[in-house]
């Protein structure tokens, strides 16, 4: 019977580890089939998931032994938190862990959109050597607007300003003494000015109740036909179809998406622009933050499954969980 349920594809080394001091059943494709899933869940005291299993209420409630939920990432969208949190289940995350790695893509990103790098390697490729097709803009001097000043939006703001970029922030949440808007002194606007100042508009909002939907056709009406978007946060942040006909009708002049307002997505029409870039939700996976994401994991379901406390845990839940053993 394992105490350990793994439902998606996560290794690495702490996870042998962890291996050896318990009964861990790695199934990487459970999540994809919610009925097998619940079939095993009522023996698992500790379930390790990404963004693809979706935990339900009702996984919880069956779920009758578990103590701990550790998601291997920062969003916490394909959880339910409050019935966790109810059930007396630890939930805890990793957004340290792999935060380093999502800014260095979004950077990477915003250079690839700015020279055009895909498509003069698709050119190159297909033997071409038209130089001239290929001008593209500096980042020196152009205005970052970072939707969503947290700790990702941080450190992509501290690398462009590297690059001579002009700071804009749109954060109601974010305080304004906080030290992350010390060091770099953004402007602080709200989301019609930063939209309307962007020269490289780049999305790190959680997705919520809030935040669906809220970048839709008239939010990028009103960028600049010479803006670029990036968004490495949730697709569901953007009205995909909205974005679609922005770029169509040239409202804003590129975009990068690693992540989708569905996972993973239909075909459409933004898979042959050629100022687009789609990215499979990468922008956590490289070895480092994945190395740091799975030992934080491994570390906090074995404290508490050991009786001890999670490092980082998301909520308080009533210290009920051993009441939750099944008594017959
Ligand atoms: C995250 O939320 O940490 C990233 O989007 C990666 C993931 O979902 O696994």
């Amino acid at each position: 019977m394992a105490e350990v349920l793994i439902t998606e594809n996560i290794v690495g080394s702490p996870m042998t580890a962890l291996g050896s001091a318990f009964d861990v059943a790695f199934e990487p494709a459970l999540w994809q089939y919610p009925d097998r899933l619940a079939q095993r869940i009522p023996e698992a005291k500790a379930l390790i998931v990404r963004n693809q299993t979706q935990v339900t209420a009702e996984l919880i409630r069956l779920g009758g032994r578990l103590q701990i939920i550790a998601r291997a990432g920062a969003g916490l969208d394909n959880i339910d938190v409050e019935a966790a949190t109810a059930a007396g289940v630890v939930l805890s995350n990793t957004p340290m862990q792999n935060a380093i790695s999502v800014a260095e893509l979004t950077v990477g990103l915003m250079l690839a959109l700015a020279r055009k790098i895909p498509a003069a390697d698709r050119h190159v490729k297909d033997g071409g050597w038209d130089r001239n097709a290929f001008t593209g803009t500096e980042l020196y001097d152009k205005t970052l607007g970072v939707l969503g000043f947290g700790r990702i939006g941080f450190l992509t703001a501290r690398r462009a300003a590297a690059f001579g970029m002009n700071l804009t922030a749109c954060d109601p949440l974010v305080d304004p003494d906080a030290l992350t808007v010390a060091e770099l002194r953004p402007k602080m606007v709200n989301l019609e000015q930063l939209l309307a100042r962007a020269d490289f508009l780049t999305c790190h909002l959680p997705s919520t109740e809030t935040t669906q939907g809220l970048l839709d056709y008239d939010c990028f009406c009103r960028m600049k036909p010479t803006a670029f978007f990036v968004n490495v946060a949730r697709g569901d942040v953007v009205e995909e179809s909205g974005l679609l006909r922005a770029l169509e009708e040239g409202k804003i002049a590129g975009a990068a998406l690693d992540v989708r307002q569905h996972e993973p997505p239909q075909s459409n029409a933004l898979d042959t622009m050629a100022n687009v870039i789609l990215i499979p939700h990468i922008a956590a996976f490289t070895d480092e933050a994945q190395h740091r994401v799975v030992a934080a994991v491994c570390r906090d379901v074995e404290a508490v499954l050991r009786g001890g406390q999670a490092r980082h845990f998301v909520n308080f839940p009533a210290p009920r969980n051993r009441l939750r053993e099944p008594t017959g």
